[in-house]
């Protein structure tokens, strides 16, 4: 009796002293008191960014700028679906590099068309998987039952009879499904050419059967395609529908349209909007890719917030493109590479920036610099049209941008 009472009450010294330590921090000696203060002065430290989430991957802008063409030839397609529904089962692809807007479009696509149909009294249900991450044929049928709201209880079944379920029940309740299976090539590798024909050919077999059941296929390139057979890829491949990198003006427009929902206005100029849009518009040398131009005017907002700045500048951008890409790397790698001459312009580059303390320097100042460098060395200079050449070298070496 003695030892439990002893017990319960050594217990409760312990309990105290637990509680005890988290009111102050034995090494600085900061309190909660403190700790609190610092919190709310995060919390109200003012920020460049009105809405963040505005500039997150997952947000769906409430226009796509740029875009117009490729909806307006999806519409065309999937028309039978709504003038005919039943009649065709339809597939098209949507082909494109990184970034170039494939997902959010075509999801933009699923549930505009869903609400439309709906409003002629037509049931469509939009799946959209990623292939990504249910890459076999049993996760993607199993998907497709669940965002389909099909009842099932997937033990035991193989992926055929769940398939043939959801067509059962779809046809049962008169809907119609229209399936969006992203980065398919995942899927193709992974399931194999067998599964993809048991998707796409359901109707091979049953002709008779109301065509309940329609897809679109989103890839980086055709070349996913590669591994199916001849029949069944020019079965799919009748639509395709073309995403084109970005041009430096259409990415200007796709982020001042975020730059006014994400951020407090008058904070991001035109100039850092341009800036931004010519590191990765396709037609200036980038890749054309709206994420990581997104991306990077999102670290940019970050970087102004962390120095307590009240506007986004192009320095701001050139830091965050740091974190983007470390790329003091890959330029000591590469100078190994270059030819005197392009050497000789970038110690100019680098002179003219040094002098000017500015983000970046037109190239007629960094040719002037070079001509009295190369006066220094006693080496004839080389034309202008040369000169222009090594510097698109350099920046496809990501030596420069
Ligand atoms: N026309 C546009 N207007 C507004 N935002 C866009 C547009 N195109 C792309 N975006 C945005 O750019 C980002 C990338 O787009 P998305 O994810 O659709 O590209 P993707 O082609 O699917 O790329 P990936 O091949 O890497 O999957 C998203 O945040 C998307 O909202
Ligand atoms: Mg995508």
């Amino acid at each position: 009796m003695l030892v439990v009472l002893h017990s319960i009450s050594w217990m409760k010294v312990l309990v105290t002293h637990v509680e005890y330590i988290p009111l102050r921090d034995p090494l600085s000696g900061a309190s909660l008191e403190s700790a609190r203060r610092i919190m709310e002065e995060a919390f109200i430290k003012p920020s460049v960014f009105r809405r963040k989430e505005a500039l997150y991957p997952e947000y769906v802008p409430p226009s796509l700028p740029h875009r117009e063409n490729q909806l307006r030839r999806l519409a065309e397609i999937f028309k039978p679906l709504i003038v005919n529904p039943g009649e065709a089962s339809i597939k098209a692809v949507v082909v494109g590099g990184v970034g170039t807007g494939k997902t959010v479009t075509t999801r933009v696509f699923g549930t505009e068309l869903r609400s439309i149909a709906r409003r002629r009294g037509i049931d469509v249900r939009y799946v959209h998987i990623n292939c990504h991450r249910d890459r076999t044929l049993y996760e993607v049928v199993s998907e497709i039952a669940r965002q389909a709201d099909v009842p099932i209880s997937q033990r035991g079944f193989s992926p055929h009879e769940i398939f043939g379920y959801v067509h059962q029940y779809i046809d049962r309740q008169r809907s119609f499904l229209l399936i969006a299976l992203d980065e398919f090539d995942y899927f193709v590798d992974a399931a194999g050419s067998d599964a993809v024909y048991f998707l796409m050919r359901v109707y091979d077999e049953h002709p008779e059967l109301t065509k309940r059941i329609n897809y679109i296929l989103i890839m980086r390139s055709l070349s996913g395609l590669s591994k199916v057979d001849s029949a069944t890829y020019s079965y799919v491949t009748r639509y395709i529908v073309s995403f084109e990198p970005y041009r430096s003006r259409e990415l200007r427009d796709i982020l001042r349209q975020r730059r006014d929902e994400a951020f407090h206005p008058g904070t991001v100029g035109d100039d850092v909007i341009g800036y931004i849009a010519d590191l990765e518009g396709s037609d200036k040398g980038g890749s054309g890719n709206a994420r990581a131009a997104i991306e990077t005017l999102l670290l940019a907002g970050e970087a102004a917030d962390s120095e307590g700045s009240q506007v986004v500048s192009v320095e701001h951008v050139r830091r965050a493109r740091g974190y983007v890409a470390p790329d003091v790397v890959t330029i000591s790698d590469s100078l190994q590479y270059l030819s005197l001459h392009e050497l000789l312009v970038l110690k100019a580059l680098i002179r003219n920036l040094r002098r000017s303390q500015a983000p970046y320097v037109t190239m007629g100042s960094v040719e002037n610099e070079y001509r009295d460098i190369c006066r220094l060395y006693d080496e004839k200079p080389r034309r202008h049209t040369q000169l222009y050449e090594y510097v698109v070298n350099m920046r496809r070496m990501g030596i420069v941008e």
